[in-house]
């Protein structure tokens, strides 16, 4: 997309925002439009006074005085409204494009989701929005003042002289141009700066995320290194940011001190000769200088612009970035007639080239337990993902209940499953909360039942809090067996009709392993299910068992036929740690 049409895309999208508080915007532009007429009038009653105090005619001063007095009252109430309207255009605003990105990041697709970095996502999401917000707080109600300002007092200048005004600021516009040229290498810096910014704040990620590898490793240091260096770089980019501002701020300096400095010289020659009244001058000095300033403040504007587009296009990227599909055949119906979950000929790669998964072919009926085996990396989980949806088949169908997934809406079906993936992720709430996500506005008892099933009421009652026990990040409080079976618990509890079980029960003892085993075989009956593991324990009183090798079923049958087969089954059993 070239620059231009990526600048339209931007300003399309903030001005669909900005249409929902129009009226707040409208009353911070209607409140400093008042100020500035009212700064005009103001200024018209200075000249007024000078030129009766001149003549010597006093006695229309007092009411001059009053007219002055209420425009002053009358400027600070609208600089009032019309700073609170802004903040609540703006703040409005930014929650709008805030919540919407959020909500868009829960949607992206999770093959898409796998390139992205934490760190760059989150420092959109603030240092970004923050640089939006704040333009649109202190800069987009002014940039919509400056015109009707400048009128207001280009008219009134033109009716008090217009050759001075003329010769006064003819110079601006020259230097306006040339400062307002630096704001495009400005705007390149920023954006490389807040770009470099959330690199950064990838390492910050890692130095969190990964804090048991970064302390048994010893990469404190290295990681702390890697952060100085990045900030330093990221200090050095601003610094030379600010370095193009102040060039720019130079000119816009110029351009309003060079108008009064000719203002004053040929103002005060005119006042020698006669054609202008000293209260002229003293209103056009004061005016010139409020109708220049609103240059100077778009000068810094201008700069802010720059950033706040740079920020803008980094966050709105969220909001553009590819979702999920929505729509489809909403259908919670697994006829009995037609297998459960159906493959025909799928065929799946990550990679352009790698085939993960080469034309499987598998019925699985409905109440059916079925085991997946095979050596790592052999694409089981990808298999337990695509009947999840999250990724799409390269070639060939999966159907559920008769359906096929492409066709199906993805919410009602993943409604459908029960999902214990094999990286468990808690969140950093209770011990409750994290059970009660299988089932939105499941009733205490509802979970206390499903932890009981997945035996782990008695290690969450010893807790201190017990159910109230918050897990820490990632569920970093907790053992990997005690994770797995609120994992379990939490899949318990959303009842669902097809169960995916992916190394559901590895981080257990073996004791532990019987006792949830003993659950899962209670959860599993009359449901549709697929296990992963590598204990083949787990999976050995299943219907069938499937073994993929090199991409395809390679066997598939019941444990004792597999075993009395010898193949790649028998060889695993043999050597995973399982003998019989
Ligand atoms: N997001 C991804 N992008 C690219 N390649 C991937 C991705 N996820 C998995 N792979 C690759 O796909 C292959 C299958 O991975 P998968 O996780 O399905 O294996 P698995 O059989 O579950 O292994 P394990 O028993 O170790 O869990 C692996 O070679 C892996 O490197
Ligand atoms: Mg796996």
């Amino acid at each position: 997309m070239d620059n231009n049409s990526q600048n339209t895309g931007i300003y399309k999208s903030i001005a669909k925002y900005a249409k929902t508080y129009i009226l707040w915007a409208a009353a911070a532009a209607a409140g400093t439009v008042l100020s500035s007429w009212l700064e005009v009038r103001k200024t018209d009653c200075l000249r007024r006074i000078v030129d009766s105090a001149q003549a010597g005619e006093l006695s229309a001063v007092p009411r001059i005085f009053l007219i002055a007095a209420l425009c002053v009252a009358g400027i600070m109430a609208a600089v009032y409204i019309s700073a609170y309207a802004a903040g609540r255009f703006s703040t409005g605003m930014i929650r709008d494009i805030k919540r919407d990105s959020a909500e868009r990041i829960s949607k992206i697709p999770i093959d898409y989701m796998n390139s992205v970095r934490s760190g760059e996502m989150l420092s959109k999401m603030s240092s970004d929005a923050d640089n939006v917000q704040f333009f649109m707080e202190s800069d987009f109600i002014a940039m919509m003042e400056i015109p009707f300002t400048f009128i207001f007092y280009l008219v009134f200048l033109i009716r008090l002289n217009p050759s001075l005004l003329l010769a006064s600021i003819i110079s601006a516009p020259i230097f306006v141009a040339i400062g307002a040229r630096f704001s495009i290498p400005f705007k390149i810096g920023s954006k490389k700066y807040m770009r470099y910014l959330g690199l950064v704040s990838n390492t910050v990620a890692d130095m969190v995320g990964g804090i048991p590898i970064v302390k048994s490793y010893n990469i404190e240091d290295a990681l702390a290194e890697k952060y100085d260096s990045g900030i330093d770089k990221a200090t050095d980019m601003a610094l030379g940011n600010d370095k193009i501002q102040y060039r720019g701020i130079f000119f816009f300096q110029l351009a309003r001190h060079v108008p009064l400095t000719v203002c004053l010289i040929y103002g005060g020659l005119l006042c020698f000769n006669g054609s202008l009244t000293l209260g002229a001058l003293v209103a056009f000095t004061s005016l010139i200088s409020q109708l220049l300033s609103p240059i100077i403040r778009s000068s810094q504007m201008f700069f802010n612009f720059r950033t706040a587009a740079a920020s803008a296009e980094r966050l709105f990227s969220i909001i553009n970035e590819p979702i999920e599909r929505e729509g489809g055949i909403v259908s919670s119906e697994l006829p009995s007639d037609v297998p459960a979950i159906e493959f025909s000929n799928v065929s799946f790669e990550y990679e352009r080239g790698k085939p993960v998964l080469k034309n499987i072919s598998l019925g699985i009926a409905k109440g059916e337990q079925i085991g997946f085996a095979g050596a790592s990396g052999c694409g089981k989980s990808t298999l337990l993902g695509l009947v999840c949806g999250f990724y799409s088949p390269d070639s060939g169908s999966i159907k559920i209940g008769g359906i096929d997934i492409n066709e199906r809406e993805l919410k009602s079906t993943r409604a459908l499953i029960s999902y214990v993936s094999q990286d468990t992720y808690l969140f950093p709430e209770s011990i409750y909360d994290n059970i009660a996500m299988g089932k939105p506005g499941a009733a205490r008892d509802e979970v206390v039942t499903a932890a009981k099933a997945a035996y782990a009421h008695d290690f969450i009652t010893a807790t201190e809090n017990g159910y109230d026990s918050k897990v820490g990040e990632r569920g970093c409080r907790l053992s990997g067996g005690q994770i797995q079976r609120i994992a379990i618990a939490r899949a318990f509890l959303k009842n669902a009709p097809i169960l995916l079980l992916d190394e559901a029960t590895s981080a257990l003892d073996v004791k532990a392993e019987a006792e949830v085993q003993k659950a899962l075989d209670d959860l599993s009956r009359g449901r549709t299910v697929l296990v992963v593991a590598h204990r083949l324990s787990t999976i050995k009183n299943s219907d069938r068992i499937a073994v993929i090798d090199g991409g395809v079923i390679a066997e598939c049958g019941k444990h004792d036929e597999l075993m009395s087969l010898g193949g790649i089954y028998a060889k695993l059993n043999n050597t995973g740690g399982d003998p019989e």
